[in-house]
């Protein structure tokens, strides 16, 4: 069920003052989280970054960088209690044609084997598996066992 509506949600590029949130959001999403310093990285780096903004802040973010006309996306995450709302589908939207502008053609990225619900995203966004990378995230507890990533692709169309 749909509680909230974010169809009014704004897609902005990401500030520095918008880090904690977009921190708390990414170590509440994933299980090998980014540092702070990754995000500084990316910023200085000049990849896209971009937050989703609601009523109460920020609710989600995409970072994703070019080279000539391949994108790739590096992270995208929704906070927890703001998902399946539609709030990473305009953070899509708003990267796609972004990027787009900026001369790709193609998306791809990787996404961990269990993660069905990042993989169904990306399937509802025309992506599709281009291949499989063994055992290439650390997993478990302390991160001793290992995952595969699957490599997903797409044409990029404004
Ligand atoms: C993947 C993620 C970003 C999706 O964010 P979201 O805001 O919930 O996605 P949306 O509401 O925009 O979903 C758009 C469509 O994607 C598909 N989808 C999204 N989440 C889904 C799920 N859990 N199961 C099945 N389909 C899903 C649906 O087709 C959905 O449309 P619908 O709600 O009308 O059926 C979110 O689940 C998330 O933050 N996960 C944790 C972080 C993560 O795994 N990031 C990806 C790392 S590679």
């Amino acid at each position: 069920m749909r509680h909230l509506s974010f169809s009014t949600a704004t897609i902005e590029l990401l500030h520095i003052d918008d880090l904690p949130a977009v921190l708390d959001i990414e170590r509440r999403s994933n299980s090998h989280p980014w540092t702070e310093r990754n995000f500084q990285d990316a910023l200085t780096s000049g990849y896209l970054c971009l937050v989703a903004r609601g009523e109460t802040g920020v609710c989600g973010f995409a970072i994703a960088r070019l080279l000539l006309d391949e994108a790739e996306l590096l992270l995208i995450a929704v906070s927890p209690e703001c998902r399946r709302q539609g709030v990473a589908a305009l953070l899509w939207n708003e990267m796609s044609e972004r990027l787009h502008n900026n001369g790709a053609r193609v998306l791809h990225l990787e996404v961990r084997e269990s993660n069905a619900s990042a993989q169904a995203f990306y399937v509802s966004r025309g992506l599709a598996q281009s291949g499989r990378r063994k055992r290439y995230y650390p997993s478990g507890a302390h991160g001793a066992e290992r995952e595969d990533a699957i490599l997903m692709q797409g044409a990029m169309s404004q």
